[in-house]
């Protein structure tokens, strides 16, 4: 692939670059990745969380800083809305860092497609990690998760993210390459049967119809959910006063029990780099 030439990126400028900390988060555990990562690379940041505050307009990125896009895992690719959002960001050959956090069952084609999304945004990828964190869905699925050793794996690839930043002659740059299935199909998932609802202890207070990006509780009746709205983010659950919003049922509680047995395996960070081998820490 042709890619225009770039300055150098110097240590000076690298030290006015501001971060910008894009994520999206139902649960917590992707604006934990996110803050760690950003932590690591030293640099002013400025946080973007996309649950709260969805990019509705062009977001411009200039070359002369940097992109952290950090998402959950759903299905195996980003959420549906995410991607859209990211249509939004338009880079000028800005250097970009990507992180996918999944919760220990794979990430699939998350990576290939947020490289895929932002390359085609006019950003150049220069790291992607894949992170671990609690199952959303299924808590007790690499429970606890970042722990203290998945934050210092974080670290560490800011810190090597930190040296491409400031080493990197972009004229050499070429594309990273990340897992994933080339002409993935992300219609392929459609969301899961589960949706979180209120229980009796709910007392009517709506910070879970605030806090729901997609709207999909009903004012009058926040106990119910719109199952056809609900993307099953969870953060009707976090933010939830009174702990009366969960997942509810048998079926749930099933499911639960077969992905607990298939999926709890210790699985390790991965992390990629430009024109570097993938390295497990
Ligand atoms: C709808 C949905 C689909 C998910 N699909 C996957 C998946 O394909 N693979 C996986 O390992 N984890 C999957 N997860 C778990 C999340 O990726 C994981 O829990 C992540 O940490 C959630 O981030 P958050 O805490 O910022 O919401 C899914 C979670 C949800 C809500």
């Amino acid at each position: 692939m042709f890619l225009p030439a770039r300055v150098i990126v110097s240590r000076k400028e690298i030290d006015m670059a501001v971060l910008y900390n894009i994520y999206f988060s139902g649960k917590g555990t992707t604006k934990i990745c996110a803050e760690c990562i950003g932590t690591g690379l030293h640099m002013e940041w400025k946080s973007y969380d996309w649950r709260k505050q969805p990019c509705e307009t062009e977001l411009k990125i200039p070359r002369e800083d940097v992109l952290l896009f950090s998402m959950p895992v759903y299905g195996g690719f980003i959420p549906k809305m995410c991607a859209e959002m990211a249509a939004n960001l338009k880079g000028n050959h800005t250097p970009a860092i990507i992180a996918a956090v999944y919760g220990n069952r794979h990430y699939d084609d998350a990576l290939l497609q947020m490289k895929e999304l932002l390359t085609a945004q006019g950003f150049w990828v220069i790291a992607a990690g894949a992170f671990l964190a609690e199952h959303s869905i299924f808590p007790q699925v690499a429970a606890g998760r970042p722990d203290e050793k998945d934050q210092e794996a974080m670290a560490a690839f800011a810190s090597e993210c930190s040296c491409i930043l400031e080493e990197m002659d972009m004229q050499q740059y070429s594309e990273i390459e990340v897992p994933g299935k080339a002409g993935y199909d992300v219609q392929a998932f459609q969301g899961v049967p589960f949706h979180p609802s209120g229980d009796d202890s709910c007392n009517g207070c709506m910070t879970c119809v605030n806090a729901c990006p997609k709207k999909a509780i009903n004012s009058e009746h926040p106990r119910e959910t719109d199952s056809e709205r609900c993307i099953s983010c969870g953060a009707c659950i976090s933010v939830c006063p009174t702990g009366a919003r969960n997942y509810h049922g048998d079926r749930y509680q099933a499911a639960g029990a077969q992905f607990t047995e298939k999926c709890s395996a210790y699985r390790s960070p991965e992390t990629y780099y430009v024109n570097r081998r993938c390295r497990y820490v």
